[in-house]
């Protein structure tokens, strides 16, 4: 099989001045996650290898650089699938987590699919993952912006207006197994404990070999309601090609609920799809057919 990997850095109102850092951010990833497939190694680990890389970027909201919570904190979810057995692990609401999607991973290859919390970050202490300061994942930017919310000086409103901004990728490696990953700090000011879309299987993400799969970035609520993910696949098995597959999707997500967002994909064959309907996505990927492209 062709290799494939295609990642997104956030669809949202990217400003112009975070435009640059946003495709940097795509560009580094993709490197990551394309170095691991071409050196031979799996989807699972060219995803992963690519959302650490968009997770450790400061510009983004995902890992560093992460949102603020309405308590000034902040709280990480993850998921990932693969698409040869169907199993996915995912994470919600953890605070001491660098690489949630390292935990998300480990998740996936125990016994269970989804933990939270206390309980998510005592699973990673005993899967050697360690802590960091949870101040460790706040930059000046996002303090800066929290200062203002609270002040009553940020404006946001529009849900596209401000990030959502969330992280992921999806790769095909030689043997055509397809993984599909993601990563957030949510949206920003949200209630302590509040998960969107981002670790809820066929939501945030969703994988299956025999037919695609798919990461998602945008407004969590709406985005989860209409399981976007899952949903994006499902057009392909009707027989959309990946990249009308992706704008059906989208547009359910605007017709049925109103929401704004965006979502990567790969089909079965590696081909690439992509749509939004935000005025950004910040995304881009490289194909043994069609090369490298960052938009
Ligand atoms: N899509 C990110 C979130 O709503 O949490």
């Amino acid at each position: 099989m062709p290799l494939a990997l295609i990642v997104h850095a956030g669809a949202w109102n990217i400003p112009d001045n975070e435009v640059d850092a946003h495709l940097a951010g795509c560009r580094n990833a993709l490197a990551a996650g394309w170095r691991v497939l071409t050196d031979g190694g799996s989807a699972l680990d060219a995803a992963q290898a690519a959302v650490v890389v968009l997770e450790d970027d400061p510009a983004l909201d995902a890992g560093v650089g992460s949102v603020l919570t309405a308590d000034g904190t902040v709280e990480l979810d993850a998921g990932l699938m693969r698409g040869a057995d169907l199993k996915f692990g995912a994470v919600a609401t953890v605070r001491r987590i660098r690489n949630p999607i390292v935990l998300a991973r480990h998740v996936l290859e125990s016994e269970h699919v989804f933990l939270t919390g206390d309980g998510a970050e005592r699973f990673a202490h005993e899967h050697g993952i360690a802590f960091i300061d949870p101040k460790e994942l706040i930059v000046e930017r996002e303090a800066r912006n929290y200062e203002r919310w609270k002040r009553g000086a940020l404006n946001l409103a529009g849900a596209g207006d401000y990030a959502s901004d969330t992280v992921g990728a999806v790769a095909m490696d030689a043997q055509g197994r397809i993984v599909a990953a993601t990563s957030t700090g949510g949206t920003p000011f949200k209630p302590i404990g509040r998960v969107g879309d981002v670790p809820l299987i066929g939501c945030g993400y969703y994988a299956d070999d025999l037919l695609g799969g798919a990461s998602t970035t945008g407004h969590g609520e709406a985005i989860a309601r209409v399981v976007l993910a899952k949903t994006a696949v499902d057009f392909l098995q009707e027989g959309a090609t990946a990249q009308e597959a992706a704008q059906m999707a989208v547009t359910v997500l605007a017709k049925r609920v109103n929401g704004v967002g965006g979502l990567i994909m790969l089909d079965a064959e590696g081909r690439v799809g992509f749509a939004f309907n935000t005025p950004r996505m910040a995304y881009g990927y490289i194909t043994e057919e069609m090369g490298e492209r960052v938009f």
